[in-house]
């Protein structure tokens, strides 16, 4: 008699999981549901490219397990009560586009009064960024799937954000994807409305070209001023670890420029100056020397 209870043997730790599934059916049951595509919403112009990719059974077994905890999908129906999601009223830095979370989890760590919303669409580095966050025991990461635009857009409140970093944001080099870039004027206008005053922006970019366009945009946006007393770009700053796409854009000899920005008060509603010894994030980071 042939045995019908086939065991199958325990995934290799990185292998690649191929659990069948029925059409339609979810692939993380209780992990990220979005669209990243956000298609549910509107035709759009889109930073990312929507991929399916490989996810490894570490990597699934992490957004099965801690997605519920702190996974966050970005659906655009509610906004959000930071306070709410992160259990504390502690500043809340918004990073897009993580990439693998490896530097969002090492700045996550450095700076534990600080709560980091992650926001990106790639499913590897979701669970990888949560498997990191368990694993340093970090409680002020969550990992939000989709678009960031949907998320700036329709879950958060007005000045909800301290900081907003953006590291290595596809470059997109062909000029007929520069409309695909992140950092636009219209871009720079949605997220002034969610940022305090005194909040950085923070971008870091290795392809020059792209550089350049960031450093004219930010400085003609009247929301924005340079925390440079130069006008122009930073050195890394020693908080910024180096991440993994830095790393190979530094192989192949890239130059790498970083930028920091500050919201200026809002026009109507004046406040006083944040000291410009105050940290980039707006409570903690210092500034690059010449800010
Ligand atoms: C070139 S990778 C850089 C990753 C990481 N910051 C690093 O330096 O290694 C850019 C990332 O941004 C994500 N991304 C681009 N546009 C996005 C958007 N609108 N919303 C969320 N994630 C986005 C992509 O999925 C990708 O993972």
């Amino acid at each position: 008699m042939s045995d019908s209870f086939h065991v199958p043997d325990a995934p290799r730790p990185g292998a690649c999981v191929q659990s069948p599934r029925a059409k339609g059916e979810p692939r993380f049951p209780h992990g990220p549901q979005a669209d990243p595509a956000g298609s549910h919403f509107e035709r759009r112009i889109r930073s990312f490219q929507p991929r399916r990719s490989r996810v490894t059974a570490g990597q699934a077994e992490a957004l099965r397990r801690l997605w519920p905890q702190w996974g966050l999908d970005i659906d655009g129906s509610r906004v959000l009560d930071l306070t709410d999601l992160f259990g504390n009223g502690n500043p809340v830095v918004l990073e897009i586009g993580f990439g693998m979370g490896e530097a969002t989890a090492q700045m996550a760590a450095a700076d534990p009064d600080t709560n980091i919303l992650a926001v990106d669409v790639h499913t590897p580095g979701q669970g990888n960024l949560l498997s990191l966050t368990e694993r340093s025991g970090l409680s002020n990461v969550r990992v939000a799937n989709g678009d960031a635009i949907i998320l700036l857009r329709e879950m958060l409140a007005p000045d909800s954000l301290d900081g907003l970093r953006v590291y290595f944001p596809d470059p997109w080099p062909k000029k007929r994807h520069h409309k695909r870039r992140l950092i636009q004027p219209e871009f720079l206008t949605l997220a002034a409305a969610r940022l305090r005053p005194g909040a950085v922006v923070h971008c870091a970019t290795d392809w020059e070209p792209y550089a350049e366009q960031m450093l004219e945009v930010l400085t003609a946006h009247p929301a924005f001023e340079n925390t440079r007393a130069d006008g122009g770009f930073a050195p890394r700053p020693a908080f910024r670890p180096l991440t993994r796409f830095e790393g190979q854009g530094l192989d192949k000899g890239h130059v790498v420029n970083d930028l920091l920005f500050r919201r200026v008060p809002h026009e109507d509603r004046p406040e006083p100056r944040d000291n410009p010894e105050q940290p980039a994030d707006r409570h903690r980071h210092q500034p690059p020397t010449g800010a």
